[in-house]
């Protein structure tokens, strides 16, 4: 009787460049979806969020089920012929490979999914993003399940002052670690906070084990040798009872942090918090987006959803972003705006550098002048 929230994304075209998803291709994954109800899933909803297209399903498969994968895998080959079709930017931009095989993990798509026995009342919150990484969740879900002054119910809950369990991923040594909140704390914000290296994949509640939140922290996979992704992310995360309430998990969004990502996934930018009908980020391909999606699970029917960010709430966080956008585009091509060589996403400088590789001279000899300097006894 345990049900499987799967959420799988993948970008397969945009209209114009990397804006938007258009409808004709939510279209064609809904055709595909729909086909398989009742007999792969029990219910499911698709949407955008730029021109990252997400696959929101409940099933009683599994985690990581073939079945499940492929036919995510399918729909989105769907909505690539369409994309072909009508000469969308980048079609097919995340089927990386040729064709399935086994999961999508490493294939391009991401994802994220987590099971469990659906309680008396479940409420789950699916967040979307588009121009940001996965390790954009570390600071978010450090607040919501490790900072009281953002939720209040790990101070008032009998169930959760126990704490949480991190599962952290270093994506670039391929390990991973579980850290224990509140008292290893600082250990687990020495890792986080490294947003180059490190990504949550997983949250549990140390009461007895639950599943919390999961992460589609595929971050840095190398296909081919190559490194290939900064796969804009999705997340789930369980609401109420025994988990953070679900303002308490939309409350770290209403002062924007800083993500990698925006334009040619290669900037620091702000994280805007938007509705459905507002994640269309245009301006220098960004900023980044998020949104929250409300579910209430019924038997795993997805009832909702309910746009969350829509909320008037998070004008003002909106507003800030803005500002944070502002502040930074200045910069132009200079770090901090622009990310460390190591994070950028699809770069071409080396191109760049290529070309001017016979233009390089040597810097004068400083440790050799040193010693000429020692042996005149100018220096001990
Ligand atoms: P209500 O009184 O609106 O049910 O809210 C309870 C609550 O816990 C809000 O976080
Ligand atoms: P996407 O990862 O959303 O396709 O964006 C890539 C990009 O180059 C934006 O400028
Ligand atoms: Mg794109
Ligand atoms: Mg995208
Ligand atoms: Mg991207």
């Amino acid at each position: 009787n345990k049900i499987t929230v799967s959420v799988i994304k993948a970008d397969v075209g945009g209209l114009c460049g990397h804006t938007l998803a258009p409808e004709d291709l939510l279209e064609a994954c809904e055709g595909v979806l729909e086909e398989a109800v009742d007999e792969l899933i029990i219910d499911y909803y698709v949407t955008r969020c730029g021109d990252d297209v997400d696959l929101i399903m409940t099933h009683k498969m599994g985690v990581d089920n073939e079945k499940i994968h492929k036919l995510a895998w399918n729909a989105f080959e769907e909505a690539t012929k369409i994309a072909k079709e009508l000469k969308l930017y980048g079609a097919g931009q995340d089927l990386l490979a040729e064709c399935f095989s086994g999961n999508v993990r490493g294939l391009g798509p991401g994802c994220a999914e987590m099971e469990f026995v659906e309680r008396p009342s479940e409420p789950i919150v699916v967040f979307c993003c588009d121009k940001t990484d996965p390790a954009a969740f570390n600071l978010p879900l450090y607040k919501i399940f490790a900072d009281p002054f953002n939720t209040a119910g790990l101070v008032f809950d009998p169930s959760m002052t126990s704490g949480f369990a991190f599962e952290v991923h270093d994506v670039i040594g391929s390990k991973k670690v579980i850290l224990n909140t509140p008292e290893e704390t600082y250990s687990l914000l020495a890792l986080i906070g490294d947003v180059e290296r490190y990504a949550i994949k997983r949250v549990y509640r140390r009461r007895d084990n639950e599943i919390a939140a999961v992460v589609s922290t595929e971050k840095l996979n190398y296909i081919a040798g190559e490194y290939v992704g900064k796969d804009d992310p999705v997340a789930v995360v369980r609401a109420q009872s025994g988990f953070p309430a679900v303002g308490e998990i939309l409350e770290p969004f209403a002062n924007p942090h800083f993500v990698a990502g925006w334009m040619r996934g290669s900037h620091w930018g702000p994280l805007m918090p938007v509705g459905e009908e507002d994640a269309t980020p245009s301006r220098f391909d960004g900023p980044a987006r998020i949104m929250a999606l409300g579910f209430q699970l019924a038997d795993g029917m997805l009832i909702g959803p309910n746009d969350l960010f829509a909320d008037k709430g998070f004008d003002k966080a909106r507003e800030k972003a803005l500002e944070m956008a502002d502040i930074i585009r200045r910069m132009g091509p200079f770090q901090p705006h622009r990310l460390p060589s190591g994070m950028m996403e699809y770069t071409t400088v080396p191109k760049v550098l290529e070309k001017l590789k016979d233009r390089f001279e040597p810097l004068d000899d400083e440790p050799k002048k040193l010693e000429k300097c020692r042996d005149r006894g100018d220096v001990e």
